[in-house]
């Protein structure tokens, strides 16, 4: 997931972000050398505590702090209203309870702030999404509870956010049942 393909996306999806942002799924911190100067913090939560020595070298070269709470995002220990962005890449695929999340972020967020999501689920072509069906138990074992499936934006919207714009597309140099795509940005109904 460090990949050319896998950097370019994640770059193109956090242009936009400044201010205190907050990112669900840290992860090993892939994103951190993305994110673009108008940061002022970035709040990170994740259950898991991966790599952490990457994790200290990738947020000691970035310009702003990174405040890490090992935490899932279904219960997100921030007030209401103190984002101006939130951050998911591949990370709702593996969330246990991914509505409730999505409901954590729009409480979270600032009300005229803005949920960017690069993630990978459900495609469209009937033939993949049945493969992904299949495939999915497999998956989750040996993906830590990664879904092939997830219909994204379906998820999105039932969490109450609404969708402001969305971009589907097939990844490159990523096998088609992992690689239908869904990356836009949400906003909360005001
Ligand atoms: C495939 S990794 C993606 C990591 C990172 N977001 C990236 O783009 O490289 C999925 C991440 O979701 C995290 N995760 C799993 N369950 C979670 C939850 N309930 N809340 C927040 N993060 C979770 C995992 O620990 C893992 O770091």
């Amino acid at each position: 997931m460090a990949g050319e393909e896998f950097r370019r996306l994640r770059a193109h999806l956090l242009a936009s972000a400044q201010g205190e942002v907050l990112e669900l799924g840290l992860g090993t911190g892939l994103n951190l050398p993305h994110y673009p100067e108008g940061i002022m913090a970035l709040h990170a939560v994740d259950p898991a505590t991966l790599l952490p020595q990457i994790v200290a070298t990738r947020s000691a070269r970035v310009s702003f702090p990174v405040y890490f709470q090992q935490q899932t995002a279904e219960v997100l220990p921030y007030p209401n209203g103190r984002f101006d962005y939130v951050v998911s890449t591949w990370t709702l695929c593996t969330i246990s309870d991914p509505v409730r999340a999505l409901r954590e972020v729009g409480r979270v967020l600032k009300p005229e702030g803005s949920f960017l999501f690069l993630e990978h689920g459900r495609s469209d072509d009937q033939k993949i999404a049945t493969w992904q069906d299949r495939l999915n138990p497999i998956q989750n074992v040996i993906g830590c509870g990664c879904n092939l499936n997830r219909q994204i934006d379906r998820l999105i919207i039932q969490s109450g956010l609404a969708i402001v714009h969305l971009d589907r597309f097939s990844m490159q140099g990523v096998p088609r049942f992992a690689g239908a795509m869904y990356c836009g940005t949400a906003s909360r109904y005001n």
